[in-house]
């Protein structure tokens, strides 16, 4: 496919006439692609997308306004005016939302974007743009996921870009699924991985700072997810630190088939199931709380050693045996899971039930240590806010675990003290504790 490229200075002119373009009247959404923002001081980047000018043939259909052709920021397709059929126009749409996602041409977001642009995750009457942040060396697969968006026919895409710079692709977002982030190489050290990804975290942070909307929600995919979460909101003073997640609720959902299994229910019937700390080895399944068919899950599986080993361990190591299953990252389930995150933000939470997500700690009942990012049980009005759940029953078991935890988010904290401002860097991170695909 061929490429235009758009100088800054050239995309900086369709700014100001495209830029404040979330349309008065979503029926007439335009797209408008690869936008610029008032950029930061640093290398211009190299803007491209996927229809030169003159490969834009005159457009006959008249819903297409003179002067499409010519439009140079959108990708393909989306280039054209989306026309709502006569039986549609009388259908209540919602307005625009601005949705990026990092890594995007990886194989969560293979899972991911379709289900977004399909409208399972925020409904059949939302329509949505998508934000494609990907890399360099990623920019053709990118291109390719793209094509791929405009195949599938989905009406309620109306916008797709795609970029390098996180400052042009967050521009106005207002949910941010940052899922790329470098899985750990031969022979380097966890300090190592730390330090790699959360420097992509500390420049999305101060990215989304600069131009997301400034009730933008984040979820941080991308290992380690805590402490890249912990990066990127201290890098963002100007966004709410409680609008940033680390996605816990894969192990919420692994742990809920777990019981499931071993109960011989189906899943539905398990709930209040909380995930405590870390995405890693030491996260902490809890399962004194959690019920199936509303009765305490200890009630209906006697086993405690089941429980407190296997259920257990099964679950902290769920993402390393799927490794060794698949050769790569759990990547549908993990898409799965970003999409029940998102709805139990979007969606009320069922009277008595709670969710995971990891979430920054800033007063909590439950003497977590504060300023980190920390599993806890959440619920929601479906605002996209949350509070936390401040009942919830720690016997001694869960402390002695949750502790350990702690102190793994701690001593990753400390180890990133150069990307968060707070001073250098000293990494003396337990040995034993690892990421999920980590054994
Ligand atoms: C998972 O839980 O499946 C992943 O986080 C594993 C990994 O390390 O990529």
């Amino acid at each position: 496919m061929a490429v235009a490229e758009i100088s800054p200075s050239s995309y900086a002119k369709t700014l100001h006439s495209d830029l404040s373009s979330k349309p008065s009247n979503p029926l007439r959404a335009r797209t408008s692609r690869c936008r610029s923002a008032a950029l930061p001081p640093r290398p211009a980047p190299t803007i491209r997308c996927s229809v030169a000018p003159n490969q834009v043939q005159t457009l006959v259909s008249p819903a297409v306004p003179t002067g499409a052709a010519s439009k140079r920021e959108c990708f393909g397709v989306f280039c054209t005016t989306y026309d709502l059929k006569a039986d549609e126009k009388t259908k209540s749409w919602k307005s625009l939302i601005n949705i990026a996602v990092s890594g995007a041409a990886g194989m969560i977001s293979n899972h991911l974007l379709f289900k977004l642009a399909s409208g399972e995750v925020f409904g059949p009457d939302q329509p949505i743009t998508l934000k494609l942040l990907g890399s360099e060396r990623s920019f053709q697969a990118l291109e390719g996921v793209a094509m791929e968006l405009e195949d599938s026919l989905y009406p309620l895409l109306r916008e797709v870009s795609i970029g390098i710079n996180p400052y042009e692709v967050f521009q106005d977002v207002e949910w941010a699924l940052l899922i790329g982030a470098k899985p750990r190489g031969p022979g380097m050290e966890r300090a190592g991985l730390l330090d790699i990804n959360g420097q992509i975290f500390a420049e999305q942070g101060k990215a989304l700072n600069a131009v997301a909307s400034r009730n933008v929600k984040v979820i941080v995919v991308g290992n380690p997810c805590n402490t890249n979460a912990l990066i990127c909101l201290k890098n963002a003073p100007n966004i709410p630190a409680k609008n940033f997640h680390a996605l816990t609720r894969l192990d919420e959902n692994r742990a809920k088939c777990q019981l499931a299994l071993k109960a011989g229910v189906f899943y539905d019937r398990v709930s209040n199931v909380t995930i405590w700390g870390n995405h890693s080895t030491t996260q902490v399944p809890d399962f004194l709380n959690a019920k199936i068919n509303g009765i305490p899950v200890k009630e209906v599986i006697k086993d405690t050693k089941w429980l407190e080993k296997d259920f257990t361990e099964n679950v902290q190591k769920r993402g390393g045996v799927l490794i060794q299953k698949w050769g790569r990252s759990s990547a549908a389930s993990t898409a799965v899971s970003v999409v029940d995150a998102i709805r139990s933000l979007i969606i009320p939470t069922p009277e008595g039930d709670w969710f995971s997500s990891g979430v920054y700690t800033n007063g909590n009942p439950y003497g977590i240590a504060e300023d980190i990012v920390f599993s806890m049980p959440c619920r929601s009005d479906g605002n996209g806010d949350y509070e936390l759940v401040k009942d919830v029953v720690i016997d001694d078991y869960l402390r002695g675990r949750i502790k350990k935890s702690e102190a793994e988010l701690l001593a990753e904290k400390r180890c990133v003290a150069h990307l968060t401002g707070e001073g250098n860097a000293y990494c003396d991170l337990p040995e034993d504790t690892m990421l999920p695909g980590e054994q």
